[in-house]
């Protein structure tokens, strides 16, 4: 059993990105960081780093897209230890046409990117639910608002997230429980390196990012941005202002949306011709 003292938190997709970055800025004393991910080296790396800072980190290597597995961990995880938040920013990203998409494709992205956080926020939502407190922030993208051709297998996933998260955060108040939504615009980290390609490449898609002329912020601006909207009290959360305003825009007017999505097909064509 954990000390009240300590926080306990726990962040999916700590090894890269803005889960990374949110392990640095919550790694502070007082804190214990429970870092998951698959990637054990670079989660040890960070863990040194944090517990050089003052802050308490424990490694959890796991696979979140082995759904059975993760069931296990977490069985046994959520009786040992008391959590008080658990950030789930543990994500795989796809690029192509929906006539290239492979079913294993769809598989993968379902299990990583919707199932796992189902899972998680489950988990931890009952037992937080039962102590009367607990935080839950799930990090989910524009996407997820305005969806995204040439990468729909994320955008449908992502706007599930918004469907959990619209839904549980009416449910959740009553229980002493906060659920975040946190949905960024494009944000410079190592997922569209890992994401999968069919029809194209990494370089494309950075490239096209670049072209369309949508700010690329660094993941510690994320992490503070998320931060920083949790202590003012915000529940759903996007950023940076594009962003916000795209996702204001896009469900109400989808009109107005259709140029850049039409404009995005297009490119995304003749890059990969
Ligand atoms: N970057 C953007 O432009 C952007 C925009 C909007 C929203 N987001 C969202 O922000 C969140 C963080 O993404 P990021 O941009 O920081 O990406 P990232 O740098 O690629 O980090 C993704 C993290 O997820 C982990 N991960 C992926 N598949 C996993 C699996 N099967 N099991 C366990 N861990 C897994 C990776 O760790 P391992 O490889 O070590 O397992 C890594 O730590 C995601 O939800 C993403 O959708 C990102």
């Amino acid at each position: 059993m954990n000390s009240p003292a300590v926080k306990e938190i726990l962040i999916t997709g700590a090894s890269s990105g803005i889960g990374m970055e949110l392990a640095r800025q919550l790694g502070v004393p007082g804190h214990r960081l429970w870092l998951v991910a698959r990637s054990t080296e670079k989660l040890d790396v960070l863990a040194d780093e944090i517990r050089a800072a003052g802050g308490q980190a424990e490694v959890r290597a796991l696979d979140l897209s082995d759904i059975e597995g993760c069931g296990s961990f977490l069985e046994k995880f959520t009786k040992e230890v008391r959590l008080d938040e658990l950030y789930l920013a543990a994500a795989v990203s796809i690029f192509g046409e929906v006539k290239d998409i492979q079913p294993e494709d769809w598989d993968l992205i379902y299990r990583t990117d919707l199932l796992s956080y189902v899972q998680w926020t489950q988990a931890f939502y009952e037992v937080m639910a039962k102590a009367r407190r607990g935080r839950i922030v799930m990090v989910s993208s524009l996407a997820g608002y305005a969806g995204y051709p040439t990468s729909v297998p994320y955008a449908t996933m992502k706007a599930g997230l918004l469907g959990l998260f619209r839904t549980l955060r009416h449910e959740a108040p009553g229980q002493g429980v906060s659920v975040h939504l946190v949905s960024p615009g494009y944000v410079r980290t190592g997922i569209y390196r890992s994401a999968i390609y069919r029809r194209s490449n990494p370089d494309n898609t950075l490239k096209q990012i670049d072209e369309m002329g949508f700010k690329m912020i660094e993941p510690s601006e994320a992490a503070e941005a998320i931060l920083k909207g949790i202590k003012a009290g915000k529940d759903e959360l996007v950023f940076p202002r594009y962003a916000k305003l795209l996702a204001w825009v896009a469900p109400r007017f989808p009109g107005l949306v259709d140029g850049i999505h039409a404009r995005m097909v297009k490119r995304f064509r003749e890059l990969s011709a």
